[in-house]
């Protein structure tokens, strides 16, 4: 098999007392979608923080495609092609669908190696650039349409389209999304799980967070299972379905 896109070596993470992950090891292979599951308070949020630079692990380490990334930051794990969506997204609410698009930090990464004091010309060629790739993508999540209304009033769905347009600002090879279909209507979530297998097919790697079984099930493979911040099962779809403990601890209480 090729090897890993990521590799976790131990993380753990403390908050005070409390071990929110515990001591977990995994691989995540390229051009895979794989599933974390796992009922609230498992640890799959503060797993995800850890890989995106959100918060320093107590110990362990991380790697991507080799490199250890451990404590980098968001912004420059962002710009080695890691990119990640909220639980809740939390759009700049009063700025256009567009213009949130184009504050990107995968957008931005270029102007700020650049400095405050550039020349205003080539500012504009950028911003001109930025905003033509920021058109490109919304138009692929199919949030053209409502470019220029304010981020704060289309609906979660569209939010969670809009999570997903900014990360597509950069070059992720590694999406990381968090609870993409929660809260979302079933028309809004058949179109994310398009998008997310046009892009996986175009050879982006996804770990996604979801509740929602069916999703898991059908368009996720391997699962890896999350409890009290330990990984408790890692295996195929299939597998997960059929396993008992699994079934009985886990999938058959729906949380939330
Ligand atoms: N910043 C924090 N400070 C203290 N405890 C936290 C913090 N973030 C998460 N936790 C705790 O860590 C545990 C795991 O939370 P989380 O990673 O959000 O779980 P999940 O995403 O699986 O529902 C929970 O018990 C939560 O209350
Ligand atoms: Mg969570």
């Amino acid at each position: 098999m090729a090897e890993p896109i990521l590799r976790t070596c131990g993380i753990s993470r403390d908050f005070g007392d409390f071990r929110a992950v515990d001591n977990v090891s995994l691989a995540i292979h390229p051009g895979t979608i794989t599933g974390l599951i796992g009922p609230n308070g498992a640890g799959k949020t503060t797993l995800f923080n850890v890989l995106t630079g959100m918060l320093k692990p107590t110990s362990g380490t991380v790697q991507l495609d080799g490199q250890d990334i451990t404590g980098f930051s968001p912004d420059a794990l962002f710009s080695l092609g890691l990119g990640r969506t909220f639980q809740i997204p939390r759009p700049f609410a009063k700025m256009s669908v567009l213009e949130n698009v184009m504050l990107s930090p995968m957008a931005q990464v270029g102007e700020r190696l650049w400095g405050p004091f550039f020349q205003s010309a080539r500012m504009r060629e950028q911003e001109t650039a930025i905003r033509k790739r920021a058109n490109e993508v919304l138009d692929f999540v199919t949030l053209a349409p409502l470019a220029d209304q304010a981020a704060g009033q289309i609906s979660g769905g569209q939010m969670k389209l809009l999570e997903l347009a900014r990360i597509l600002m950069g070059e992720p090879k590694l999406i990381l999304l968090d609870e993409p279909a929660a809260g979302v209507n079933p028309t809004l979530t058949k179109l994310l799980i398009e998008k997310i297998e046009e892009l996986n097919r175009d050879g982006k790697t996804f770990v996604i967070i979801e509740h929602d079984m069916d999703f898991v099930m059908q368009h996720c493979d391997p699962v890896i299972a999350l409890a009290e911040g330990k990984v408790m099962f890692e295996g195929t779809a299939e597998d997960a379905q059929n396993n008992p403990v699994l079934l009985d601890a886990y999938l058959g209480a729906q949380v939330e």
